[in-house]
């Protein structure tokens, strides 16, 4: 350990940061310029936060990963959608025992193999539509995430004659609600959606407890009642599952697509090991996913220039000594630490040529050779994405059923600008005009 250094960062203005972010173009650029000055350890004003010490490089993201608490003020806007507690900071001692029943559910085999004929029939449903389209342009990205919030109500309301798709359950409504949920206009609208959604999961409850599903370990609500999850906090999983699954993995899926129309030879490379594993099938069983390999790298690569959630924060809870490769520096507790994902993916000293689309990156002979935080697009440590596994398997199916029926093209002339919300969004959706391939075509 060498000397210990002050955190290196720009000057302190008046506006709490909010004006060199615009200056720059946006969080991700102001990133990207800090680390590029200051190095991997930068102390700047995040607007909302005061003052947050942003990591960038992977061997001191590493050396936070531990930390098990995110600053309240930070995800403060999540608070609405929780009954019993915003589940994204709650304590440690509340949060490990209930992640752990997520990850029995949402990483378990049982579960993917339980919705995958489902999943596969909601992609075809979108595949027929484009079909149709007749060489007009498809909107990807709405289109897309779509998708994925029908496959996440599916998921956590689903279940054997009592879910999506039910008498108890219409798959249309939910959606719908959720939609009006999120749509941001407070108001008596988005109240009336949500108690909807609320007294749906508690439906669900009432007829799992009378099915006695209780323990089936690939079942969310069935899990959570297991283990002795109080009503109100089963609804609350419920509304932020779907509010974490579903945005994220539309768009994992349109920044794939959107790379790939940009990159022919690589698209004709996934294509050719679609034809291999799938031949005349439409498209694949779970099994036929960990054939998929080079599939698999293209997501890997697109999640990393296109980060779905491209940002991450936590509260230091005691004093830290960072070691990084510029330098010592110490962090009190209280601290802000922020975790710009995107940069981290960006970072030129574990990325040669960050800018360039190039799924050999993810051989397992390159990923060996890198550092383990060098990318995170699921987040690290013990609040990391519980999901991960479940939005790799939904996403490469839907990608495999697309590109083994598509060949994808840009649209001439339209400008895909990436913007920050709460996920990795593109201004103006990604329209693309879809033509059918055959076997070998
Ligand atoms: C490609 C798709 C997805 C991406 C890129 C993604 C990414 C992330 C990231 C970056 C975080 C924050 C991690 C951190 O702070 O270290 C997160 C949290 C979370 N995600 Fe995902 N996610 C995806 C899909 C999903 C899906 C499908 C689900 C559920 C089925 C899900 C459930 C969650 C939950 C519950 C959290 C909160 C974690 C906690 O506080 O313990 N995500 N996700």
């Amino acid at each position: 350990m060498g000397n210990v250094l002050p955190i290196p960062g720009p000057e302190w203005c008046d506006d709490g940061g909010a004006g060199a972010i615009s200056d720059a173009g946006g969080l991700h650029l102001h990133q990207l310029r800090l680390h590029a000055e200051y190095g991997g350890v930068v102390r700047f004003q995040l607007p909302g936060a005061g003052v947050a010490v942003s990591v960038s490089d992977p061997l001191v993201l590493e050396q936070t990963a531990r930390i098990d608490e995110r600053p309240a003020s930070l995800f403060a806007f999540l608070e609405p959608l929780c009954e019993a507690g915003n589940l994204q900071v709650i304590g440690a001692e509340e949060h490990g025992p209930w992640r752990r029943v997520l990850l029995e559910v949402f990483a378990g085999r049982p579960s993917h193999e339980r919705h995958f004929g489902e999943f596969v029939s909601l992609v075809e449903e979108v595949a027929e539509r484009w079909g149709g389209a007749g060489g007009d342009a498809v909107p990807l990205q709405k289109d897309l995430t779509a998708l994925s919030l029908r496959m996440i109500c599916a998921y956590a309301l689903g279940g054997v004659g009592v879910g999506v798709g039910s008498e108890v359950v219409r798959a249309e409504d939910v959606v719908d609600a959720f939609e009006v949920v999120l749509s941001g206009d407070d108001g008596t609208e988005q109240q009336t959606s949500l108690d909807y959604l609320r007294s749906t999961v508690d439906r669900v409850i009432a007829a799992r407890e009378e099915s006695d599903r209780g323990a089936d370990r690939s079942d969310l609500i069935g899990a959570l009642l297991a283990a002795g999850t109080t009503p109100a906090r089963i609804r609350d999983t419920v509304m932020v599952t779907m509010l974490a699954a579903h945005h994220t993995t539309g768009v994992a899926v349109s920044w794939t697509l959107h790379l790939l129309g940009r990159h022919p030879e690589v698209a004709e490379r996934v294509a050719a090991e679609l034809d291999r594993v799938l031949g005349e099938r439409s498209a694949p069983d779970y099994g036929d996913l960990r054939e998929l390999t080079y599939l698999e790298m293209v997501l890997k690569e697109s999640m990393r220039l296109y980060p779905p959630g491209p940002y991450g924060a936590r509260e230091a809870t005691e004093d830290m000594v960072l070691d990084g490769a510029d330098g010592t520096y110490e962090i009190p507790a209280g601290t802000t630490v922020f975790y710009p994902f995107w940069a981290v993916h960006m970072n030129p000293d574990h990325w040669p040529e960050p800018a360039k689309f190039v799924p050999e990156r993810f051989t397992p002979e390159a990923v060996a050779q890198r550092s383990r935080f060098a990318y995170v697009p699921f987040g690290l440590g013990p609040r990391s994405c519980e999901g991960a596994g479940l939005a790799m398997v939904e996403a490469q199916l839907t990608l495999a059923v697309l590109l083994k029926r598509f060949r994808f093209r840009p649209v001439a002339g339209h400008e895909v600008t990436p913007v920050e919300r709460f996920v990795l969004w593109a201004a103006d959706d990604i329209p693309m005009v879809v033509t059918p391939r055959a076997v070998g075509d």
